[in-house]
């Protein structure tokens, strides 16, 4: 057996067809930026998400950044206001709060969803706090649109880091949906991936889009006139149209993911191997699978002896990084052991016979 952890040519082979046709059609326009293609697909994002309107941009952790800029540059944060986030997120959630000089407030997440949870926030939540990121890992909602609003109605920002969960919800509920502002990622290895970089910030809210459109395009609003000191973080035409073709099969990539989820959780039962959540109220997409084991490393390379590749999503937290010695106090104990046991199993480019196979090979360890 041999079965890598990814594989994304393969995931991406049936496509073949209709992504080189989308991507003859943009190289035949002779419009490589903000054409039609990144038209479209800003107008599917919003749709997606149910909000008015979406940009598109370069990347997951710039779509952040734009957000987070914004909302300093309208004074609705301010140097030393605290913003929650999840201790075990990826460091692309925490990087654009501390370019800005806000304070990046980690709390534990659940331990059985991986996620943030309302009575974490809750605790969290001091005089200071200005912002709540739900960052909605491995593919999982975290806490619930109700919350989402709750939060809202007490005057916090909700900003939703989706870069994990593209398709996910929760009573009709899609995230991206919830907050005042959300931020995709279409890294090549996220459930849609563009065969580059990009992302795309979300939002009902039209200055807040305008504003990010601008400081996208060099702070720029109109030709040659900029009202701020933006970047170039714009979205290739050529992505768009790529990530085009992905989002109209979004829904038969997610039913595949559910259905190797499914098969890791009928087949695997070993004692020292904890399964993730499986949330009957939500619609999970499974960017990860991943399970907790005390004898993580072994059991790694015990998989990686049978062929089967994994990986880990992530061993350090963002809080224990040399960029950020110094920064955080505290104690995080449900991430310090997410981040020794975690190992994510194949999920992205497998079929369900084949977690099958590798579930059995689990029970064996
Ligand atoms: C939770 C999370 N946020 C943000 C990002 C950043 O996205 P990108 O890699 O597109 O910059 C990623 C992924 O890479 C992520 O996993």
């Amino acid at each position: 057996m041999r079965i890598p952890f990814l594989d994304l040519a393969k995931a991406n082979a049936p496509l073949m067809p209709e992504l080189a046709e989308a991507a003859a059609r943009v190289i035949r326009s002779g419009r490589y930026l903000g054409g039609t293609e990144t038209a479209a697909l800003e107008s599917e994002m919003a749709a997606l998400c149910g909000k008015r309107g979406a940009v598109a941009v370069s990347n997951g952790l710039d779509a952040l950044r734009l957000i987070v800029r914004s909302w300093v540059d309208f004074g609705k944060l301010r140097e030393g206001d605290e913003v929650i986030v999840p201790a075990n997120t990826y460091i692309a959630s925490v990087l654009p709060l501390t370019e800005f000089g806000l304070r990046a407030v980690p709390v534990d997440p659940s331990e059985k969803t991986l996620n943030l949870d309302e009575e974490g926030i809750s605790k969290a939540l001091s005089g200071r706090t200005r912002a709540v990121m739900l960052v909605h890992l491995y593919g999982t909602p975290a806490t619930t649109p109700g919350f989402a609003a709750r939060l809202r109605g007490e005057g916090l920002m909700v900003i939703e880091d989706c870069a994990q969960a593209i398709g996910a919800s929760i009573g009709g509920k899609p995230v991206g949906g919830w907050g005042d502002a959300a931020a995709f990622s279409f890294y090549p290895t996220k459930n849609i991936g563009a065969l580059g970089d990009a992302g795309a910030v979300v939002s009902d809210d039209e200055e807040l889009l305008a504003y990010v459109r601008a400081l996208a395009n060099y702070g720029s609003d109109r030709r040659y006139h900029n009202i701020a000191q933006g970047y170039n973080c714009r979205m290739d035409e050529i992505q768009a149209a790529m990530l085009r073709v992905k989002l109209r099969h979004l829904d038969q990539e997610t039913r595949r993911r559910q259905r190797v989820a499914d098969a890791y959780r009928n087949i695997i039962k070993h004692p020292e191997v904890t399964l993730p959540m499986h949330e009957e109220s939500a619609v999970q997409v499974w960017h990860q699978y991943p399970v907790l084991c005390r004898r993580r490393d072994e059991l790694r390379r015990y998989l990686e002896g049978k062929g089967v590749g994994t990986d880990v999503h992530y061993p350090e937290p963002f809080y224990q990084q040399p960029c950020y010695q110094g920064l955080f106090e505290g104690q995080w104990p449900v991430t310090d052991r997410i981040c020794r046991e975690i190992v994510s199993l194949p999920i992205g480019s497998v079929s369900p016979a084949e977690a099958e196979e590798i579930g059995l090979l689990i029970n064996q360890f």
